[in-house]
Formats: structure tokens, sequence, C-alpha cells
């Protein structure tokens, strides 16, 4: 166990300029300060992860999620009443113990007790990388989303983001996916390189409603190039609203095996092993809640309905695939990767993929889409391809290695 106070040896600084007018820069400390307590809770416990997290178990009920407006009074779900894999809660257990290839750094050096959550301690420098402290932990842009059905492919081919994604369009109740998981190359600390699963509902104005989950490497959110669990939501399209894992108040975790914004441990190798993960988000059709499932049946926890507007009824648009943000910094395209950093035509063991990916429909089932399209902003950089087969049902390659003779 280990004890990390920042708070006290701040305030020593503090008392250092005494009665002194507060700088500009010690201002904006205090405004650090003030972040960092309100998202890092008091641990029961503190784990310190190989790779130089501390993962903080907290008390369930202490979540920042209650701190929202709307979830003050709410009632904390400890289960969904509904799973569309029919899990059955009392054996769940067995298939979890049957399972793990794929764990968390931080498992190596302890646990969180039951009624506790892991959190991934912000530290001050996760802060201050961010362009400002409104800004850390989001994502900054609509065009964090691909929008293949847009009449303006210049304006979303000009904002930096790349996509290679598949989708359907419909009325959805869920989605799932098994993607493997990879360490591309970024290029700039401020570009990042992620694989999502992406539940869309509204218009691609500014009310677009989004949850997403899947993997990411992001130098500037994380301080390192690890590839790191994650997930996101908005109900306004990237502006107010909405953040990465628990860097805001939003989603309700009641998990204590799995962090969000941890690193996942091991990485598929290019012509080597491949190790993949499952992700299946749901909405429970009593509550309306979204719940999250990570592997075999660590049902981490919930999006609430009241946080979303169109997600309160269904969503309208699945997409699953990669985005790289390409600030194009010495005039030509990155470098950064996508995925395996490799074209979708190389297949098995060297390209990126997700395979048996679903949907949940209106009946509440799961069920392999029709109508899979596919989109990419430069097929050159980054591309995607479907394709079916007994062993995987519908499944995707995609990614790329940015910048190459036919990508500048
Ligand atoms: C991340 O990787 C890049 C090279 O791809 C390297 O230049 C950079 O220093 C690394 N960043 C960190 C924080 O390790
Ligand atoms: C995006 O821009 C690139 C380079 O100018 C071009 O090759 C590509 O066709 C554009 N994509 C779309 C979807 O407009």
């Amino acid at each position: 166990m280990m004890v990390f106070n920042f708070f006290s040896r701040f305030v020593m600084v503090l008392c250092a300029v005494t009665a002194a007018r507060l700088s500009y820069a010690a201002e904006n400390r205090f405004e650090v300060l003030n972040h960092l307590s309100n998202l890092n809770k008091t641990p029961l416990k503190s784990i310190k992860s190989p790779d130089g997290d501390i993962i903080d178990c907290v008390h369930i009920s202490h979540q920042a999620a209650f701190d929202h407006p709307s979830l003050k009074d709410h009632k904390i779900q400890m289960r969904p009443s509904y799973h569309p894999e029919g899990i059955n809660y009392e054996t769940m257990k067995v298939s979890i113990e049957n399972e793990q290839t794929i764990t968390q750094l931080w498992h190596s050096n302890g646990k969180c007790a039951k009624g506790t959550i892991p959190i991934r301690r912000t530290k001050k420098e996760d802060i201050l990388r961010a362009s400002s402290i409104k800004n850390y932990g989001k994502k900054q842009s609509v065009t964090s989303v691909a929008q293949p059905t847009s009449i303006d492919l210049d304006l979303i081919n000009q904002s930096g983001h790349q996509h290679a994604i598949a989708y359907v369009q419909g009325e959805f109740y869920g989605a799932k996916a098994t993607m493997n998981v990879w360490d591309p190359q970024i290029q700039q600390s401020n570009e990042f390189s992620l694989s999502q699963i992406w539940l869309l509902g509204g218009s691609f104005a500014s009310d677009l409603n989004s949850i997403e989950a899947g993997w990411q490497v992001s130098p500037d959110l994380y301080g390192d190039n690890n590839t790191r669990f994650f997930t996101y939501w908005t109900s306004d399209a990237y502006q107010a609203t909405g953040c990465y894992n628990l860097l805001c108040s939003g989603f309700i975790q009641i998990n204590n095996e799995i962090a969000l914004g941890a690193s996942i441990s091991p990485i598929s190798t290019y012509q080597g092993s491949q190790y993949d993960i499952s992700i299946l988000v749901w909405k429970d059709p009593e509550q309306g809640n979204w719940w999250m499932q990570f592997g075999n049946g660590h049902v981490l926890g919930y999006w609430p309905a009241s946080l979303f507007s169109y997600l309160t009824d269904s969503a309208t648009m699945i997409q699953w695939g990669g985005e790289v943000v390409n600030s194009a910094s010495d005039g030509q395209h990155t470098t950064t990767q996508m995925g395996s950093g490799h074209f979708p035509e190389e297949g098995f063991g060297k390209s990126s993929y997700f395979r048996n990916v679903q949907v949940v429909d209106g009946s509440n089932s799961l069920k392999t889409p029709k109508d899979i399209d596919t989109f990419t902003e430069q097929p050159n950089c980054y591309d995607v391809q479907t394709g079916k087969n007994n062993d995987w049902g519908s499944y995707i390659y995609y990614g790329g290695p940015g910048r190459n003779a036919n990508c500048q």
C-alpha cells in the first residue's frame, strides 16, 4: 500500500507564498488541485502498478458519478435486469475463472476488495499535459466520430481525425465484438490511436449522443505509450458533456476487478500470438441504462439513461474500427499507426481485427448484422475490409501505417 499525499505538499507550497496575492500560476495550480481532489476520491487502499499507475480502491458509493446533479439521488444498480447473452449471475463466476488470458498490469500487485472499485489515480502531470483543465479527459472534436453519411466530406477530411470503420444503421439496443489488441506507434504526443465500438444516437450535429469502448494509446492523456482499456461518452457531440473513463461524473462502475484507463497485457505481435478482448454494451430494457461487459462476464457498470437524449431510446448507428489524429505537424501525413500498423489485406496475425461482430436488435437478442458498410477518409493511409465465415461470424480487418509512398 502506498500513500501519495500531493495535497499536503501543495498546502506547504501555498503557505510559503503566504499573504501575498496569489500569482496567476498559483491560482491555476489551485484549480489543478481542486480538480484533482474532485477526481481522486479517498481510497480504502492503493495499489502501485508496474507501469507507474496508482490504482485507488474507492468505496463504490464514493465514485465521481454521484457528483453529477442528476445522479445525486441515484440508487445504484448492482446488476442489470437483463443480459442479452442470457447469463445467469449465480453461475457467472465459473465463466470468468475459465477465461483470463488478458489481464491488466496492476493485477500483479494487488486486488480491490468487494464493495470498492479500482480507479486509476489522476496525477498533477496528467492534468498539466492537457491544453486546459476543462479539456482534460475529453475528446475535443465532433470529428472524433466518422461521419460516413455526411455530405461535407471535405470538411471532415481536413479535421485531422482519420477513421477506418465498418458501420450499420437502424435501431439498435447494443453491440458486441472481440478485437485484438496492439501497440501502435504514435508520432507526436498530442496524437492518439484508438480502436473501439461506437454506439451513436441523433444526428451528427451538436446533439450527437455517443457511447464508446475499446483500447487506445494516447501519450497526452496517460503520459506513456501503453495500450489501455477505455470508455468514452458524450450527449452533446463532444462539447460540454462526457469524458474518458471516470474522468467526469457519468459512468457508474460496480466491478472491483477492471480499472478503466489501465494498461492491458499482453499485446498481439506481428506474425506472433494474437490477444483479443471482448466488449459488449447493451441497454437494459427495464431501467434503460446502458451496461458494459468486458471479457466473458466482467460486468463493469453502466451509463444511466438520464445522461442522454437520443440514446434514451436506441442507438441509430453502430461503428467498429479505428481512429487516429493526423496533426500533419511536419506538413506530411502522420506516421501514427492505426491498429497493428498494417493494412487489412495482410489478414490474420498481421492486421488488426474485430471478430464476431454483433448488434442487439429490437427483441433484445444478439444478431449478426446485415448490410455492414465501410468508411475511411483516406484508404491509402488506413483502410478497412469486412468478411464473414463460420468461425468468426461477421468480421472486420482495419488499420494501416499512416504515412507511406501512397499517403504523404
Ligand atoms: C512514445 O513513443 C514515441 C515514439 O513512437 C517516443 O518518441 C516517445 O518518447 C514515447 N513517449 C513516452 C511518453 O514514452
Ligand atoms: C481526403 O483527402 C485525401 C487527400 O486529399 C483524398 O485522397 C481523399 O479522397 C479524401 N477523402 C474523402 C472521403 O473525401
